[in-house]
């Protein structure tokens, strides 16, 4: 292999949310950043820029860093975006507070579904917009991955109903939406005259080969008058430290409304960020396709141990390096998270933060010994003969 994804990083060295929060006998597989040292084009790129212009004071997102986004959408996603709709920020989690408040009332209804990445939850309250939410549905036979619930979007939607916040593809269950719900996900929102803020920091890591991402603005002319695209580089080539983000955004008037809402609330544009993210978009794919390969083995290690574990459900992710396990039936009490950090020594994120307790997601980020490592230590706790 061409890249390094292998060596152990001791990523206590430095303040690491991830590696911080337990102790040190716990491997952690909670936060979603991954345990790869970036692609050896963007420390290039770092470096270049350190040692030619140590200056750092406030600036803009290059034109070559614009454009390259253009040819990535155009390339990857066959989608023909314009310079112009590109608003660079610190961050999706940001941008989706900053939508709520620009482009909604106090009192007015923001929509989700359930699991979601927990600060989807948040930004209701953190806003003065009421929460709304939609469980989604497990596989079924006649269905075998996770899936949206339409009559509960119809039952649930009112006419205070402004926005959509979408995760696509979606975290936790790693779900690419096809385009068969987008065309439905895209006329219940213009039936219910909704803004879409489609968080789609994941797309560039769809692991199932039989998958393709569709950005949902690119469905039709009428959804993508309504939709906010949020882009990132940060999942796929972990960088989220350098705090950059594009939200892409076609319909002039609401790319206004949006920018205006920005002002005062969101920091300048994080000058180390955007190179790093130019290097990512321009010269990262050669990196990013390896990357998709351990994933897609350390996905295949996961699905191993599950079969071997017992009352543990798992629907292969689609996309992302993350994987969300049905605890429920596992004999583990109500929380699942808590009794394998204290009995594995791993470190999962509480499926009680998406809105479904039983459930734990787990962070395949990292090199392969280490996933193999964090298995075996679940394996002693549920494989088919232990105490628990
Ligand atoms: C779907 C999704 N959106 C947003 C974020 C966080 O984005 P940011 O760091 O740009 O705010 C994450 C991080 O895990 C994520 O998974």
């Amino acid at each position: 292999m061409e890249f390094d994804f292998t060596s152990r990083w001791d990523r206590r060295l430095h303040p690491s949310k991830k590696w911080t929060r337990y102790p040190r006998d716990v491997l952690p597989l909670w936060v979603a950043d991954t345990d790869f040292a970036v692609a050896p084009v963007i420390v290039e790129a770092l470096q270049e820029r350190l040692a030619e212009h140590p200056l750092f004071g406030y600036t803009a997102p290059p034109k070559a860093l614009v454009e390259a986004l253009c040819q990535w959408s155009l390339d990857h996603y066959q989608w023909q975006i314009e310079p112009a709709w590109q608003q660079w920020l610190a961050g999706a989690v940001p941008a989706l507070h900053v939508a709520s408040l620009a482009l909604t009332e106090p009192g007015d209804e923001l929509l989700t579904v359930t699991p979601i990445y927990p600060l989807f939850l948040d930004v209701g309250k953190k806003t003065g917009r009421t929460m709304l939410t939609v469980p989604m549905l497990p596989p079924s036979d006649e269905i075998p991955h996770w899936h949206l619930d339409r009559d509960a979007f119809e039952n649930v939607v009112t006419p205070r109903t402004r926005m959509l916040l979408w995760c696509h593809p979606h975290n936790p269950t790693g779900r690419v939406f096809d385009h068969e719900e987008l065309e439905w996900l895209a006329d219940f929102v213009e039936r219910h005259d909704l803004l879409v803020c489609s968080d789609e920091l994941h797309c560039d890591l769809i692991v199932a080969p039989e998958c393709r991402h569709i950005p949902l603005a690119s469905m039709n002319a009428r959804i993508a008058r309504r939709t906010i695209t949020l882009w990132a580089a940060t999942k796929t080539f972990n960088i989220a430290g350098l705090t950059t983000c594009c939200a892409v955004i076609s319909d002039a008037k609401l790319r206004q409304r949006f920018r205006d809402g920005c002002e005062g609330l969101m920091p300048s544009h994080n000058v180390l960020g955007l190179i790093a993210t130019e290097a990512a978009y321009r010269e990262g794919n050669a990196w990013r396709l390896e990357l998709l390969k351990v994933l897609r083995s350390n996905l295949t290690l996961l699905e191993r141990h599950v079969e071997r574990w017992t009352g543990i459900t798992c629907i292969p992710s689609q996309a992302t390096f993350l994987a969300w396990l049905d605890c429920r039936h596992a004999g583990l009490g109500e929380n699942p998270q808590q009794v394998l950090l204290e009995k594995a020594r791993v470190g999962l994120s509480d499926g009680a933060d998406f809105g479904w307790p039983g459930f734990v997601r787990i962070n395949l980020g990292a090199p392969t010994a280490i996933i193999g490592e964090a298995l075996e230590r679940m394996d002693a706790l549920l494989g088919p003969s232990t105490n628990r």
